[in-house]
């Protein structure tokens, strides 16, 4: 074959060359297509090769025939590998020997932090803080770039509805208006101003498309679902993050409505490309391509890799399958070398706005990496935002506790406290507190419960550990030095939950209540009468009844990640007044589940007293915690919710106000939550839909008009006919610190003369 000298390929790469010697149109176009018209069907395929690298216990090693394979041109990107050394010495491999020159793109799971890990998704979305999810992505993107990766494989937005399922623990919740929100910001944080910029990595948001849908909360399982509610409720998260500049997306495991993803043309080239514009390319969820063979769309290697490009998925990974059929399928005839061009063009084009033919070797830069990783402010930011993840979902006074009543509640710990018992198969738990896919990050250099305690807690108080049981085994043999350390206690600090590796890809439960033998170790440290904190550590919706019913204080922690410890000792002792919420209902049962915040109210909604309503024989339909819900060390009091309207026809706008008081004793911040309901459509609408939210900071005894505004188009959705917008008729609209407690207030969207809307405000009434 003959070699290209790299002295040419670097001329046809610059615009000086083709700004002289091409005709007008877009010059990275002309470099693009000047490059693929130089190269065989071989090389095309490898650019649509990622294949991972293997590792060995002191760092990342190449597999034999890996670098061969490099080497010929046959691997267009790599994943699970990182550091400036290691992707230098790959890229070398790709610039110096092959033909062509074309560097790698380096890919990698970069999901809530780098080296410096944050609270897992699900923990971070509870902070409702949108500058400070950037801020995670922004700071994970800083880390990875230095490590010489391009590209995370993140945003995960699949809404999740069943706690069952173990990945739910890596997106933002129930809720598709948030998770759009934080699609949007995570996105921003990855990719920073541009891609080329030296901290940003492109984003791939995943997994396309309604993995979160799987059946049973089965992971892999099967999708079945109207297009009404695939585009109205599991869609909009990934088109945000595609509106704000994701470069490329992932296909998901999943089938839906009979098509696996990624043999999935309406999903990869209709809705993608074709409706929301995408340009970027797309990467099969590692061997799904391969995977259409057992769920039975192909029967053989070939019909795999030909349907998935087909459909539109760019770049196979680690099946292989595209190496090894698809040059022979264009020779055969089977398929238009038009298709492969277009795939290895958007791929391509990745390469040059990265700025890698320019320099390949830009982010292996050994002292960027050594100067950048795990930086002090890093793990400052790390602390905050974990902080601001943390929900408190019980307070209350505590009979242990000297002068119990309404402001000694026992959280936060009193500085008195003479001896503090810290107790439980997490407290001291290092391995845990970074949560599942934090990839590159050394759980060895996390923070424990038990060392934040100590390292913050008041000198004069005294802390003894026992670590009462493991996370999942049936042992009850350290119950009893956990009983003794507790009894000689003022306070119980019991940390509960799963292990990291209980959430996650593949780690689906049927059981949500706490594993092993963790409540009869409560119940028997409740037996001491002392007040206990239940610390949770998990990474999805736990039953925890018992726990909610008998113990003093409850906060959940989720994973929280390298500061974990410190974080939760600054929630525990004061020196961070909790604000989080739940984006996740918490059920009672499993047997509730699916259960979230927004269903729809059915025809028989349920009646306690009547036997031929919607509800179970055995328990509420109520959950445990219901979405939003988070509690302060502040007490929040809102007032009545007014509505007004300003504008008119096109620029009309629902004004919603309600007065929200701090009526605590320390500054707090609320997260102040907006919902409406349509009460009428052409089809039936969902109970409740969060629109907006405000985060307010309040002085004690301070009070603030919290104003919410809201236009006609906020009201779309899908109607019968399936066009999209809002529907006149009249709406509920509700604000409150959670979708439960809630007040509400009523108004009219009509159709106005001049074709634009109006709303209008039925005297007095509130509940229609
Ligand atoms: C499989 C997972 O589903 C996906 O989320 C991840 O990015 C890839 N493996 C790569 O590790």
């Amino acid at each position: 074959m003959r070699t290209i000298p790299l002295f040419l390929l670097v001329l046809i790469c610059t615009s000086s060359f083709y700004n002289a010697s091409l005709p007008a149109g877009d010059p990275l176009d002309r470099k693009i297509d000047s490059l693929v018209s130089l190269m065989t069907v071989e090389e095309k395929v490898g650019q649509l090769t990622l294949y991972t690298s293997d590792w060995d216990v002191t760092g990342p090693t190449i597999r034999s025939g890996y670098k061969e394979d490099i080497k010929a041109g046959k691997v267009g990107a790599i994943f699970n590998a990182f550091t400036a050394a290691y992707t230098h010495d790959l890229q070398k491999l790709a610039v110096e020997g092959t033909r062509l020159h074309i560097p790698l793109v380096f890919g990698y799971d970069v999901i809530h932090g780098h080296r410096t890990i944050f609270p897992i998704p699900l923990g971070l979305s509870a902070s409702w803080d949108l500058k400070a999810i950037e801020q995670s992505a922004r700071i994970a993107a800083t880390e990875a770039s230095a490590e010489g990766l391009h590209w995370a494989y993140g945003p995960m937005v699949d809404i999740a509805r069943d706690p069952r399922w173990g990945r739910i623990a890596e997106g933002s919740g129930e809720d598709t208006w948030l998770g759009c929100q934080i699609a949007r910001a995570m996105v921003k944080g990855y990719q920073g101003n541009k891609l080329g910029d030296l901290t940003s990595v492109m984003a791939s948001v995943k997994h396309f498309a309604a993995y979160g849908a799987s059946q049973a909360g089965r992971d892999y399982h099967s999708v079945d679902m109207s297009e009404r509610t695939l585009r109205e409720v599991y869609l909009p998260p990934y088109k945000a993050a595609i509106d704000a500049g994701a470069a490329t997306v992932m296909s998901s495991f999943n089938e839906l409505d009979g098509v696996p993803a990624s043999g999935n043309k309406f999903l990869m080239t209709d809705v993608l490309r074709k409706e929301w514009g995408f340009t970027g390319y797309v990467v099969s969820d590692y061997t799904s391509i391969m995977e259409l063979i057992p769920h039975g769309v192909a029967a053989d290697t070939a019909s795999a890799a030909r349907l998935a490009l087909e459909a539109g998925v760019d770049m196979d990974m680690q099946a292989g399958f595209y190496q090894s059929a698809l040059p022979r399928l264009l020779r055969e005839g089977k398929l238009k070398e038009d298709l492969l061009n277009a795939s290895v063009k958007r791929i391509v084009r990745k390469k040059f706005e990265l700025g890698l033919f320019d320099n390949p070797y830009r982010y292996s830069d050994i002292a960027r990496e050594k100067e950048t990783v795990m930086k002090p402010a890093f793990s400052e930011a790390a602390r905050d935002i974990a902080r601001k993840s943390i929900v408190l979902l019980k307070n209350t006074p505590a009979s242990g506790v000297s002068g119990s009543g309404q402001e000694k509640r026992v959280l936060p710990l009193s500085g008195s406290i003479k001896k503090l018992a810290v107790i439980g198969p997490l407290a001291d738990a290092r391995r845990e507190m970074i949560g599942s896919w934090s990839a590159a990050g050394d759980w060895k250099k996390s923070v424990t419960l038990l060392e934040g305690i100590k390292a913050n807690v008041a000198a004069g108080t005294q802390v003894v550990y026992a670590k009462g049981c493991n996370i999942s085994d049936d042992s009850t043999a350290y119950f009893e030095q956990a009983v003794r350390a507790a009894s000689q206690a003022d306070v119980v600090v019991l940390a509960l939950g799963e292990a990291a590796w209980m959430t996650g890809e593949a780690a689906s439960r049927a059981s949500l209540d706490l594993p092993g033998v963790q409540q009869k170790l409560a119940e028997e440290l409740y037996k001491t009468g002392k007040p206990i904190v239940v610390v949770l550590m998990n990474g999805r919706p736990l039953t925890v009844n018992w726990i909610d019913q008998h113990v003093s204080a409850i906060i959940e922690t989720w994973f929280l990640g390298t500061q974990a410890g410190n974080a939760i000792a600054d929630v525990l002792l004061g020196a961070c007044n909790p604000s989080g919420k739940l984006t996740v209902t918490f059920p009672q049962s499993v047997g509730q589940v699916p259960i979230f915040y927004n269903m729809k109210n059915t025809g028989r909604p349920r009646d306690p007293n009547n036997k031929y309503t919607s509800k179970y024989l055995d328990i509420s339909n109520e959950p445990l915690y219901p979405f939003g819900f988070g509690l302060s060390y502040s007490s929040f009091a809102y007032g009545d919710v007014a509505v007004s309207k300003k504008g008119s026809r096109d620029q009309i706008e629902l004004t919603v106000r309600c007065r929200l008081t701090n009526r605590g004793d320390r500054p707090g911040e609320e997260v102040v939550q907006l919902y409406i309901r349509d009460l009428v459509g052409s089809v039936t609408r969902p109970v409740k839909e969060l629109k907006g939210f405000q985060k307010i900071l309040l002085k004690p005894g301070e009070a603030k008009e919290v104003v919410f505004t809201l236009q006609p188009k906020d009201l779309s959705f899908y109607r019968k006919n399936m066009s999209f917008g809002p529907e006149p008729g009249m709406f509920q609209v509700f604000v409150g610190g959670n979708s439960r407690d809630v007040k509400t207030a009523g108004f009219e969207l009509v159709e106005s003369k001049d074709a634009g809307y109006d709303f209008i405000f039925p005297d007095g009434r509130k509940d229609f």
